[in-house]
């Protein structure tokens, strides 16, 4: 049997208060809601809980708040059996909430309090090296100081270890601290952030990916919901289709596709065959409801995979 792979995620863990509506209000308007969820989120934590539910060995680097949420997320970790020795109370702090807004069609809308996300330094990356050394890939997003994100990135360089950058949600950049990144994952409005060109179409994206290319990022896929993921590197660009489904409930598919992205490639797989599979996840993960509790187990997404052959 395949070794299991050992993914290593430094990011950021959020409680998310999800509110279900017909409509976003307007201004100054009172509605009522429909539905509630209080789930566990943060895009880093996500991405760990898919790769773990995917199989892999999984370790959390990450900051919560003194709260009555900083607790439960810890346990909420060991749950899913991963290891977070690394994931420290900060006292006196709030930890991360994300009070999340989703409408009929199952689009939604985020609003991010970073509370103790913001206290995970360069210093605690250090502390936890040992863990991250045994990693096949080092999984990070942008819920946490950008130092602290430079600074994985150099410690996954000089150590060997390769690295995946999901820009989310897009910040500005500094590209040339990002070098050393196998894949630099951005949605549309990240990668329009990032580059400030616009990408509304497959064909933008084509550009945009083309731009990143030629300012030293080695390979790019840019996320483009139910139309797949465009793939780029040196030898060319190829779109990997995306599966339609039901959605109810499209938050955390992003972090679905990063979390079992890393996971399919650090088992082997071809990296199309990754794109797919990862693209099938994280469609199955909005017709469920919830961030974390909408991933599919590997043996789930398995049985979809068979159904569809590997394709929509
Ligand atoms: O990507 C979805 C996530 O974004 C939510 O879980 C929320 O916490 C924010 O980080």
């Amino acid at each position: 049997m395949a070794k299991q792979p050992y993914i290593a995620v430094v990011g950021s863990a959020n409680v998310d208060l999800t509110t279900f509506i017909d409509e976003f209000p307007r201004p100054g308007e009172t509605i009522f809601g429909k539905k509630f969820d209080l789930g566990f989120g943060g895009k880093g934590a996500n991405q760990a809980v898919a790769a773990r539910l995917c199989g892999a060995a999984v370790c959390m680097v990450a900051k919560v708040g003194s709260d009555l949420f900083g607790p439960v997320t810890i346990e909420n970790f060991n749950s899913f059996g991963i290891d977070a020795s690394h994931v420290r109370i900060v006292e006196g702090v709030s930890s991360g909430v994300a009070p999340i807004f989703v409408d009929a069609s199952g689009q939604n809308r985020i609003i991010v309090v970073s509370g103790a996300n913001d206290a995970l330094l360069p210093q605690d990356l250090d502390l936890a090296a040992p863990i991250l050394r045994k990693a096949d890939y080092i999984v990070l997003q942008l819920e946490i100081p950008l130092n602290t994100v430079y600074h994985a990135i150099h410690f996954a360089k000089s150590n060997g270890i390769r690295c995946i950058l999901n820009p989310a949600p897009g910040r500005v950049l500094d590209l040339t601290e990002l070098a050393a990144v196998d894949y630099f994952i951005p949605n549309e409005s990240e990668a329009e952030l990032i580059t400030g060109m616009p990408v509304h179409s497959i064909e933008d994206a084509r550009s945009c990916a083309d731009s990143l290319l030629g300012r030293g990022i080695r390979r790019v896929v840019i996320t483009l919901g139910e139309r797949g993921a465009l793939l780029s590197g040196p030898e060319g660009m190829e779109l990997i289709p995306g599966f339609r489904v039901k959605t109810i409930d499209s938050t955390g598919a992003g972090d679905a596709f990063i979390g079992s992205f890393a996971v399919f490639l650090a088992e082997g797989l071809p990296e199309v065959e990754a794109l797919t599979r990862a693209n099938l996840y994280a469609a199955l993960s909005t017709t469920r409801v919830g961030t974390q509790k909408s991933f599919l187990s590997r043996s789930e997404f398995e049985q979809e995979w068979k159904v569809r052959g590997g394709r929509s």
